[in-house]
């Protein structure tokens, strides 16, 4: 918090621990007891704010729980983010999560207004190539299709034929190969996601060499000793490394890792993924204990309660992007879409 946001700081005020008794009592259970009096001032000015504007806040399942049951109206994985901004009816979003998400969200809904709190809220995976870049593989790889993973930049979705997201990157993938006729793909960026991908599906995959900063620091070593040490189920991220993987009970995206809790209720369970993907569902599974090892991701944890008032206060930071550019991404994302509804048929 700088000196700006501490002079502009809303007041505590000692009706707001009635006011939010329910979410006290949630949050309390998930960050020290301490923080939660100085989030709440924060909480219920974004609120009002909020209701002033008639916005809508989407939230990552990596935002912090002050923000994913605080203040977020829309909360998921990057695929479920997709989807909403895409049937919303608010004018107004405000993206909590990072650049890609945003700019996912406008390409998805080009009338409507979508903010994102820090504009620097980027990812490694998306910064690892460029439009450019994908012109070569094509060129190295003639008539061969891209699927490329959401976390990319609007340009380099326009230059796919599809994205994907975790959750959907094998049906993406075979999807792609049936409808063009071709029995290999260039799948970018994310290599250790492309190798997972690969091992769940006989189309053979053409790899980029990007890696998730977050995901690729976990290790084989540490998922061992958390299920011997601790007797703990493991629960990985097909971002991980692939000997990660290879210790791990279930592997599975975002919105994955949350189902197989709820279907196999472990005792104890390590999430081998962002942190505050195991704090949001602690919350929701209170009688599994949660083990670490985590790691946080340092883009999302740009977005804070401040610049979440800051960007709703003063309508900052717009996200935009070129409309013939935003015109070529959303057929790529639409055809991602257009795989989970024949999926959900
Ligand atoms: P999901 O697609 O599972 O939401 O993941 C996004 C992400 O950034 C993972 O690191
Ligand atoms: Fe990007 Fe990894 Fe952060 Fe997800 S966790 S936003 S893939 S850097």
């Amino acid at each position: 918090m700088n000196a700006t946001s501490l002079a502009s700081a809303p007041r505590w005020r000692d009706d707001l621990s009635t006011e939010y008794a329910g979410l006290v009592e949630t949050l309390e259970r998930l960050i020290p007891c301490m923080e939660v009096p100085l989030h709440l001032p924060w909480i219920d000015a974004i609120n009002a704010l909020k209701r002033e504007r008639g916005a809508v806040i989407m939230a990552h399942s990596y935002q912090s729980p002050e923000i994913f049951h605080g203040v977020a109206d829309i909360t998921g994985d990057s695929l479920a983010l997709a989807q909403a901004a895409a049937d919303c009816d608010s004018n107004l979003i405000v993206l909590c999560g990072v650049h890609f998400m945003a700019e996912s969200a406008k390409i998805l809904a080009p009338h409507k207004t979508v903010l994102i709190p820090d504009l620097e809220a980027g990812c490694s995976l998306a910064s690892s190539i460029t439009a450019a870049d994908v012109r070569e593989l094509r060129a190295r790889h003639p008539g061969v299709p891209v699927v490329s993973y959401v976390n990319t930049s609007a340009a380099v979705k326009a230059e796919s034929d599809a994205c994907c997201t975790s959750a959907n990157a094998v049906q993406v993938v075979e999807a792609i190969a049936a409808e063009t006729g071709s029995r290999k793909v260039i799948f970018l960026p994310d290599r250790y996601l492309g190798s997972w991908v690969a091992t769940q599906t006989d189309i053979e995959l053409v790899l980029w060499h990007g890696q998730c900063e977050v995901h690729e620091k976990f290790t084989a070593m540490e998922a061992r000793h958390t299920r011997e040490r601790f007797d703990a189920k493991i629960v990985a991220h097909p971002e991980c490394p692939p000997e990660v993987l290879a210790e791990a009970d279930f592997v599975g995206s975002t919105s994955a890792m949350g189902k197989w809790l709820e279907k196999e209720r472990p005792q104890r369970v390590a999430m081998i993924t962002e942190c505050s993907m195991a704090d949001n569902l602690r919350n929701k599974f209170p009688q599994v204990e949660f083990i670490k090892p985590c790691n946080l991701c340092p883009h999302m944890k740009r977005i804070t309660l401040p610049n979440i008032h800051a960007a709703l206060r003063d309508m900052r930071h717009e996200v935009h992007v070129p409309p013939g550019v935003a015109a070529r991404a959303r057929l790529a994302l639409d055809r991602m879409l257009a795989v989970g509804r024949r999926d959900r048929v």
